[in-house]
């Protein structure tokens, strides 16, 4: 192709690679100070208390860390599957500065308050303006770079990051939508029940899209990759994708039960739900599978481990949420611990797991070595990342089954039989433990900076070259 320059361009993904590792320590920091806050009420200092720090610490570990990770690994998936250059010129580095300064700006605002009280949209309308942009500069960079591929085919990964970033723009707008009154402060454009249900049809789906479809975008690449086999079924993937995209837009009712939402509005969102669970376990499976044949690989290879147990935890909490989504299961689990366990599951489990696993796979690429520093400090990264989620979730599915039981036991005469401070000092020892457990996850992370740091110095950061596709004569 005629100007197209002969390098791939790394340098983004270098860029989005580290702030992943930096994002993730600072975001699970703050994760880790609000656990703390449970356990121990006088850490709520000033305006730093709980409440203004747990928006902080969702967006940064959703947007900051999970983001950056989507954004280096989309973009070189993109470029390596399309044998391409990445399109767009001067909107590449846009995105990755456009988006640190997002980044930048909900750090600011979040501590100070200002908020439009929509969960993980909490952001005031400048920075909704600033983040469209960037989308829409994003979403040009990765079509225009599938445009310019120099292969007939479009590989399955960039199905998902494309849905993915196509339904995140959707959400993104609509829900937004709001009449703004001064610079930090906006009404939202709906009103009512029709609030709550775009809210929770936004919020959904950025689980849905953010926190899955690109995360396995990111497994069809890294994991055939690390495993040197080819996907298990390319047919089931096509299935998997179709089947995915066209169920989770209709799932958000069940964050709504027993609301004033009407309630054929939420046995629709409870059915879509539990059919959800096919095309979750079918996509696990595949992924999984993928190993059949080369399960020694796993002995020694932490970025196997990274990758394969992320899925396991990605089919756990797909067979948890459309339990949950029930409504009488739903009448246990919601408001308590039960439904953080099940966030965490998928957020440390699967979406922080394949995202280490596979900035682990980038990382020596990127600085011109051939591994990392150490893999002894990758494999016990693994372990202590394993421990903690698992001490983060089964501290958080006790407290939560406990404080559901304790809220709807009654006497014989019908009075309540616990009042909820007594939830409350039930519910300490687990939380200690939920804290213990964000420890180990945010001690890994810091395991992965050195490992980093260490594998860079010294490091050639020159970008590659496009490989042309077998038979193509350039
Ligand atoms: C088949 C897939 C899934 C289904 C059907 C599902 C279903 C559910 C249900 C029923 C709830 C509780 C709603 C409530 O009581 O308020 C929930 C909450 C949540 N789930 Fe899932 N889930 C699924 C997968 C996942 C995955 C893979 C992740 C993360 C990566 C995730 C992240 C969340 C989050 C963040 C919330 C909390 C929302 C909030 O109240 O702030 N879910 N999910
Ligand atoms: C060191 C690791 C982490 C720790 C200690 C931690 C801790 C916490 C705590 C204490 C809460 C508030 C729970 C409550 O309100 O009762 C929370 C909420 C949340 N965290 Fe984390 N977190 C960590 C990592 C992550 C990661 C990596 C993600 C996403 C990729 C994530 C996503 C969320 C979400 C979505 C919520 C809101 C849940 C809801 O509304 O139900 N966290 N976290």
């Amino acid at each position: 192709m005629s100007g197209t320059k002969t390098t791939y361009n790394d340098k983004v993904v270098r860029q989005f690679a580290v702030m992943t590792v930096i994002w993730g320590i600072v975001g699970m920091l703050v994760g880790v100070i609000i656990a703390a806050q449970l356990v121990w009420p006088e850490l709520n200092i000033g305006f730093l208390h709980f409440g203004r720090l747990r928006p902080l610490h969702t967006n940064a570990v959703i947007f900051a860390f999970g983001g950056c990770a989507l954004f280096a690994t989309s973009y070189w998936c993109v470029q390596r599957t399309s044998h391409a250059r990445l399109w767009g010129g001067p909107l590449v580095p846009f995105t990755f500065w456009g988006w640190q300064l997002v980044i930048l700006l909900a750090a600011i605002s979040l501590p100070l308050g200002f908020t439009q009280g929509k969960e993980y949209a909490e952001l005031e309308w400048p920075i909704d303006i600033l983040i469209t942009l960037v989308w829409v500069s994003y979403a040009l960079v990765f079509f225009g770079t599938i445009g310019k591929r120099t292969v007939s085919h479009i590989y399955v990964a960039n199905w998902f990051f494309g849905a993915f970033i196509i339904a995140v723009a959707l959400l993104h707008l609509v829900n937004s939508a709001a009449v703004p009154v001064t610079l930090t402060k906006s009404y939202s454009a709906y009103a009512g029940v029709q609030d709550a249900m775009i809210q929770w049809w936004y919020g959904h789906n950025a689980v849905g899209f953010f926190l899955t479809a690109g995360f396995l975008g990111m497994m069809y690449y890294f994991v055939p990759k690390q495993a040197g086999r080819p996907v298990y079924s390319y047919r089931l993937s096509v299935v998997h994708f179709w089947a995915l995209i066209f169920t989770y837009m209709w799932a958000g009712p069940h964050h709504l039960h027993y609301t004033a939402l009407p309630d054929w509005t939420q046995s629709v969102g409870m059915v879509f739900s539990l059919i959800l669970l096919a095309p979750s376990w079918g996509g696990m499976i595949n992924g999984i599978m993928t190993l059949s044949g080369a399960w020694h690989k796993l002995r020694d290879d932490p970025i196997l481990k990274f990758l394969i147990t992320s899925l396991s935890f990605y089919g756990m909490s797909t067979f948890e949420g459309p339990m949950m989504s029930i409504k009488t299961v739903n009448a246990l689990s919601h408001y308590t611990d039960w439904t953080v366990g099940h966030v965490h599951s998928g957020a440390l489990g699967w979406v922080a797991m394949v995202s280490i696993g596979s900035i682990y796979y980038l990382l020596p690429k990127l600085f011109g070595k051939t591994e990392m520093y150490s893999t002894k400090l990758m494999t016990t990264h693994f372990w202590i990342a394993t421990i903690g989620t698992v001490l983060y979730i089964a501290s958080t599915w006790i407290s939560g089954v406990m404080q559901g039981l304790m809220w709807r036991a009654v006497n014989a005469d019908g009075t309540l039989a616990y009042s909820f401070v007594e939830s409350v000092k039930g519910s300490y020892p687990f939380w200690a433990i939920r804290w213990l457990g964000g420890v180990l996850f945010l001690s890994g992370m810091l395991i992965m900076a050195y490992n980093m740091f260490k594998t860079m110095a010294g490091g050639k950061t020159q970008d590659m070259p496009v490989i042309a596709p077998a038979g193509h004569h350039a």
